[in-house]
């Protein structure tokens, strides 16, 4: 069974790309398929895997007008073991679509307390659409992103992020070999395997399959 996970903030420049394409290169590392589907017409991640180097797809499946079911099939239709949903800011239609198909919903948030209001935001909205169907198996994760452990704001980010009531997962530091992961259109691992971006990576892949295990 293909398990989907949707990378998911209102706010722009939180890390959803960043995220997505470093969690995709550190599961297939571990052996899994994997297809990161870009949802965002800025194309960001399709950018990233420009110089074909990733060793996974990435497909553009941006959702137009009115073509709901369309995009949903061409996520769920991937043949791999994971889909990772990478969607653009913003709480439009595709928002809604990639938290309605996903097994695990991945909320990345800054330490700053513009990117925490909008992860409240992002929350309550997704809290809204499960309640549409209780069946939904979906589970929440919040991811601190670009955290700086040497100041208040990136000690205070996990505390924060727990008040929202939901999971939070080990924190992704702010760290220039994420950047130039993206430069190089490689993963952090695949740059840098020793470094401490790609150890925050595995340690997060970690906590993260262990939340998709069957309970
Ligand atoms: N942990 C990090 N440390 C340092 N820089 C980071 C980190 N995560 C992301 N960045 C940088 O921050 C910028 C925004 O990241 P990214 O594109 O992943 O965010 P996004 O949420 O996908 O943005 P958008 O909403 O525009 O799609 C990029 O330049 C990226 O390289
Ligand atoms: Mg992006």
């Amino acid at each position: 069974m293909m398990i989907v996970i949707s990378i998911v903030q209102q706010k722009g420049g939180v890390g959803k790309t960043t995220l997505a394409v470093n969690l995709a290169g550190e599961l297939k590392s571990r052996g899994s398929k994997v297809t990161v589907i870009d949802a965002d017409p800025q194309a960001s991640a399709v950018v990233w895997s420009g110089p074909r180097k990733l060793g996974f797809d990435v497909r553009a499946e941006v959702l137009e007008d009115d073509r709901l079911s369309q995009w949903i099939r061409s996520v769920l239709k991937q043949p791999v073991d994971y889909a990772i949903v990478d969607t653009p800011a913003g709480l439009g239609p595709v928002f809604d679509a990639a938290v309605d198909i996903a097994d695990l919903i991945l909320v990345p948030c800054g330490p700053s307390s513009l990117d925490l209001n909008a992860a409240r935001v992002t929350l309550s909205r997704i809290g809204s659409s499960q309640r549409k169907d209780p069946g939904l198996k979906a589970r929440i994760v919040t991811v601190p992103t670009r955290v700086e452990a040497q100041t208040p704001e990136g000690q205070q980010i996990t505390a924060e992020l727990e008040s929202f009531g939901e999971v939070v997962a080990p924190p992704l530091s702010h760290d220039v070999y994420f950047v130039r992961a993206f430069t190089q259109g490689v993963s952090v691992r695949m740059a840098a395997p020793s470094s401490n971006a790609a150890g925050e990576m595995r340690t997060l892949a970690d906590f993260l399959l262990e939340r998709l295990r069957p309970t």
